[in-house]
């Protein structure tokens, strides 16, 4: 196994400060578009806030048999394996040397890789705060194979919205950009070749603790990125995607709004969501995905579901989401008074539209690769996603796009679970073709891109906070 902490070594290392101030919005209402503010007075205590409650380490787990104790983070990841890693240029923040850094989540600091003015060729350039996530498949091929490729797609799309929540629940808005020269951007932040940018995200607002920026010409430390694995295993065919969905000409510079998702409506309108008052602070820190559910007869309420939908309705801010890619289905498996069934979510007038009817609950487990979880839980989802509508907007590039919307919705999935008192699960194995057959869609409705299972979790001894 690979290791699952990139350092740039070499470099001076700044501390972040501890136990930066919590962030006090209520989960739900920042997940239906409320925005919170911050305490913090100056450029690390803000950093620190930002990246403690996106990208940190948040509880261990240890393994019963062996005693050996790993670190699980705010942001999840298939297998644990963390291939998204966390770069940011800063421009003006008061007390905080403007230049180019990494994120150290082992340690919670940040690896000074330059400093100055970095005038790097970024989108997004001249906001106070830019990060640049970037992925590093071998880590996830490891274990997953070719298969991997969608994982860290999906992971960056949990650690985007991850970052953009966090941002927002400190009093900023958070723009993505997806749409970049690949080979441009590597170069300019001088990342090791294992590290592929995916995504870039600029920061503004008016809570950003800010100074005038300075003048000074950069000073490349640079740092020398650590080997993850003594060996690594060629994989040709994420390679290969890779290189398909990469920009690499100034023609393809510009982003054309896709054409709008289809609406329809379904016979079951939603009813108000329920409520919660737990903090996103509490909420982003103590979200963990559940091993299993209790399969009992203890189900979620209409309000609880409908809560949790509505969390996945608003826009995301990026160049490439003008219009959505992914529909949502649902098994019903223990919702109070809904009937068990297959359920198609229509968000434009909070609306199910029932498919199938009947116990969806072995169809489920089965079709996520027989995990039980899926139907264990009182609800599993299905997202479908419009590929071929996300290629003919943005060529190859769309691929990614329809990733990083399923996994930002995950994201989004996971927050409400929790701040209602439930857990949830993302589930990146399922069989694609049994999944297409069984909902009946054709080519042209879109492809299965990820599932998600909810419910009450399965209480689980060894997780440590
Ligand atoms: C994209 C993605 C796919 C995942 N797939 C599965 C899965 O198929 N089965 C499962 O039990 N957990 C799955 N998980 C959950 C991870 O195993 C979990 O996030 C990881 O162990 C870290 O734990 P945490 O979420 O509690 O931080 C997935 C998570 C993500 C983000």
């Amino acid at each position: 196994m690979p290791d699952p902490f990139r350092h740039y070594e070499g470099v001076p290392v700044l501390d972040l400060p501890a136990d930066p101030p919590s962030p006090e919005i209520p989960a739900l209402e920042l997940l239906q578009g409320g925005y919170g503010s911050t305490l913090a007075a100056d450029g690390p205590t803000f950093l620190s806030q930002l990246l403690f409650y996106s990208a940190a380490i948040s509880a261990s787990k240890r393994v019963p048999s062996t005693g050996y104790k790993y670190a699980l983070r705010v942001n999840p990841s298939s297998g644990n394996l963390h291939p998204t890693e966390f770069h940011f240029l800063t421009r003006g923040l008061k007390e905080w040397p403007d230049g180019l850094y990494h994120y150290r989540p082992s340690a919670h600091m940040a690896e000074q890789r330059a400093i100055g003015d970095m005038k790097l060729k970024l989108p997004g350039g001249s906001a106070p705060i830019v990060f640049v996530l970037t992925s590093i498949a071998w880590r996830e091929a490891w274990k997953y194979r070719d298969r991997a490729y969608r994982y860290c797609l999906h992971d960056m799309g949990h650690a985007w919205q991850a970052l953009a929540l966090a941002a927002r629940a400190i009093g900023c808005d958070s723009f993505a950009f997806g749409h970049f020269l690949d080979d441009q951007v590597a170069q300019s932040c001088r990342l090791h070749e294992d590290e592929w940018p995916m995504l870039i995200v600029e920061l503004r607002g008016s809570s950003i603790p800010v100074r005038e920026p300075c003048a000074r010409e950069p000073l490349w430390y640079g740092g020398h990125a650590n080997q993850l694995s003594k060996e690594s295993i060629a994989y040709p065919l994420i390679g290969a995607i890779h290189s398909t969905s990469k920009l690499s000409n100034l023609a393809s510079r510009g982003i054309s709004p896709a054409e709008p998702a289809a609406t329809s409506s379904g016979e079951i309108q939603l009813p108000p969501s329920a409520l919660s008052r737990r903090s996103f602070g509490e909420v982003a820190r103590m979200r963990r995905s559940a091993l299993d559910f209790l399969s009992g007869t203890q189900s979620m309420s209409l309000t609880q579901l409908s809560a949790i939908l509505a969390a996945t309705i608003p826009l995301f801010a990026a160049d490439f989401a003008t219009a959505r890619f992914i529909q949502l289905y649902l098994y019903a498996h223990r919702v109070d008074g809904l009937e068990r069934g297959v359920y198609r979510f229509w968000p434009e007038r909070a609306e199910l539209q029932q498919i199938k009817s009947g116990d969806q609950r072995v169809a489920a487990a089965g079709l996520s690769l027989g995990q039980e979880l899926a139907g264990n839980a009182c609800v599993a989802l299905s997202m479908i996603g419009d590929l071929a509508r996300a290629v003919h907007a943005h060529g190859d590039r769309g691929y990614r796009y329809v990733h990083f919307e399923a996994g930002a919705i995950g994201h989004r999935l996971y927050l409400a679970g929790e701040a209602l008192g439930l857990g949830a699960t993302g589930i990146g194995a399922f069989y694609d073709d049994e999944v297409h057959h069984y909902l009946n869609l054709t080519s042209k409705q879109g492809r299965v891109v990820y599932h998600f299972a909810i419910g009450y979790p399965v209480p689980d001894s060894r997780v440590e906070a």
